[in-house]
């Protein structure tokens, strides 16, 4: 009978056979995935694996430092801190096709992961946090049917010249199953809580042209609306919770002036594994607060939205 213990064993002797003597990088993203597998990964072959945590420039408001903290200190996993925003923003200026970016981030997520197996001796092996859903929703990649939904940079179809072989230890997993693997390798339940973020992270929460300064509010903007929901305690009852800055600007009045600025939509959905998702039905008084803070506290944004479309038809994301 199938226990979550068994299938860490088993993991840990693929990824052995798999590996042999060789060395490993792994991409670092922040999210519970690269970090249950780095974490495995490195119960079965300890210093071969290096960790990679690319900073492009389009993560949240202070997720490197959490995510640095995490695997130095609490870990000791070597972990190179990798700066390549100005590579990747530099990439996708003027670029606004959810598409091209995604594949602008998946071929610089390359290039850097290739740079940095180098510097560790020579690394043959690149290790990621690929789910069963990933897969499954980039069937195109696999060579099944051509339907893409997104092409979700972390699966398959990586140019055979990159060189590097692929380490997958959770392709057969959801998500509910690599949180009960973390726990079984005894991640911090703060971790193993964590909210699902993206491989291309806020450039598809950001329709439309990328720009520092709508990263900017951006940021701050998620981080009152996550700020709020903690507040709340609804935190471990949403799948995943974010803001999308919208390509818009809007009108509005502040004291005696009147304003110009970017219009705002929330996100917030329950879901089992994210291939289906149902919007979070907050309280009018949570969302009227929300905004009223949002607002208030984040220069840039003058009006907010919530959406309240399910996946399907939509998805969960805004690209
Ligand atoms: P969607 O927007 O397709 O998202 O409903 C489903 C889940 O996948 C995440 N997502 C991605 N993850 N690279 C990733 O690593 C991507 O390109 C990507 N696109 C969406 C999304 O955050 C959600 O958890």
């Amino acid at each position: 009978d199938w226990t979550m213990a068994g299938y860490r064993d088993e993991a840990i002797r693929r990824i052995r056979e798999q590996v042999g003597d060789g060395k490993v990088i792994c991409g670092l993203s922040g999210g519970v995935d690269s970090s249950v597998a780095a974490v495995l990964i490195h119960e079965a072959i300890g210093a071969q694996l290096t960790c990679v945590f690319v900073d492009h420039g389009l993560l949240r408001q202070g997720e490197a430092d959490e995510v640095v903290t995490m695997f130095r200190d609490h870990y000791n996993i070597p972990l190179v801190h990798a700066d390549e925003s100005e590579l990747f923003l530099g990439a996708l200026d003027g670029v606004s096709d959810p598409e091209v970016k995604r594949k602008t981030i998946g071929r610089l997520f390359i290039d850097v992961f290739q740079k940095h197996a180098a510097a560790v001796g020579g690394a043959e092996f690149l290790a990621q946090g690929t789910l069963y859903p990933d897969v499954i929703e980039s069937v195109s990649f696999t060579g099944g049917p051509s339907v893409t939904i997104k092409s979700h940079h972390n699966v398959g179809g990586l140019p055979e010249k990159m060189g590097l072989k692929l380490v997958e230890p959770l392709r057969e997993l959801f998500k509910d199953e690599v949180r009960a693997l973390g726990r079984e390798l005894g991640l911090p339940e703060r971790f193993i809580g964590r909210h699902p973020f993206p491989g291309p992270g806020l450039a598809i929460r950001c329709p439309g042209e990328i720009t520092r300064e709508k990263l900017d509010i951006l940021r701050k903007a998620d981080a009152v609306f996550i700020d709020q929901i903690r507040r709340h305690g609804l935190y471990d009852e949403i799948w995943q919770a974010f803001v999308a800055i919208l390509p818009v600007r809007t009108v509005g009045v502040m004291g005696d002036g009147r304003t110009y600025d970017f219009a705002c939509a929330l996100r917030a959905v329950t879901s089992v594994d994210g291939m289906t998702a149902d919007y979070y039905p907050f309280t009018h008084e949570f969302l009227s607060e929300t905004a009223t803070r949002i607002v208030g506290e984040v220069d840039g944004i003058n009006r907010v939205t919530y959406d309240i479309t399910s996946k399907p038809p939509g998805t969960i994301e805004w690209e």
